[in-house]
């Protein structure tokens, strides 16, 4: 994590944006570690996702046997097509079903980000010992902030740092594998069947990053 903040401050000393020739590539199907990081608030959670790509669903589950202190205990469901979430409390069996007001999210590259630059995380000379990557840029909608995004060549995301007037956030992805180990995980639990949505209340924003600020 200390690096996403050194890559994002050589990022603030990149005075020009290079020519953008690149297209944002789309992750795959997914399973992984995620952390966030909140600057004003430390490790706020650690825990499993399970993405699927081409039907823009998002798992995440906190897990707390970690030898760390988190702020938050969550377990997300989120339907980017559908524009719903669902906030699952496992334990007693109960859910809230809410409607997403923002879409980003730290594992996908929206579509109108601006590529940044293609740089060399560790060493680009010494074979095994660095790792390349495209860094993305762009705003946060509905919010007075901005994101910059790096992935893998292979389109993995790495980190993901948000900056805001209020809160700055910063994920990271750790051991990620190309499939989705558990498909159940994208289903809709039993008991959450039938609830209605909740309303919003005005000048809530949902969205996966609003859960962690
Ligand atoms: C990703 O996972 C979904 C759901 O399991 C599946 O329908 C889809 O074919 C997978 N995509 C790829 C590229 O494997
Ligand atoms: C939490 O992490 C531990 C150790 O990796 C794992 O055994 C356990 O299944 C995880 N729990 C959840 C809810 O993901
Ligand atoms: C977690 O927080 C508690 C109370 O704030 C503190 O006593 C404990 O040392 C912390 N544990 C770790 C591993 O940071
Ligand atoms: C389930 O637990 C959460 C907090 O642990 C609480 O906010 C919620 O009201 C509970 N729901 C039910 C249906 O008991």
């Amino acid at each position: 994590m200390y690096g996403a903040v050194v890559l994002f401050v050589f990022m603030c000393s990149t005075a020009t944006t290079y020519a953008d020739h690149h297209q944002p590539c789309h992750s795959p199907n997914m399973t992984g570690w995620m952390s966030v990081l909140s600057l004003k608030g430390g490790v706020r959670a650690l825990g499993a996702f399970t993405y699927d790509s081409m039907g823009k669903k998002l798992r995440f589950r906190s897990n707390e046997s970690y030898p760390v202190n988190t702020s938050l205990g969550l377990d997300l469901l989120i339907f980017f097509e559908e524009g719903i979430f669902y906030e699952i409390d496992s334990k007693n069996q109960s859910c809230e079903k809410k409607k997403l007001q923002m879409f980003l999210h730290p594992l996908d590259i929206p579509d109108d980000a601006k590529f940044l630059s293609t740089m060399n995380i560790g060493s680009a000379s010494i074979e095994g010992e660095g790792l390349k990557v495209n860094v993305w840029t762009g705003s946060i909608p509905h919010m007075k902030g901005d994101y910059s995004m790096s992935f893998t060549m292979g389109c993995l995301p790495l980190t993901a740092l948000y900056f805001t007037e209020t809160t700055s956030l910063i994920f990271s992805n750790i051991e990620i594998e190309l499939e989705i180990k558990d498909p159940d995980l994208l289903v809709v639990p039993p008991f959450c069947h039938g609830q209605p949505v909740e309303d919003t209340p005005e000048g809530t924003v949902n969205s996966f990053l609003n859960e962690f600020m």
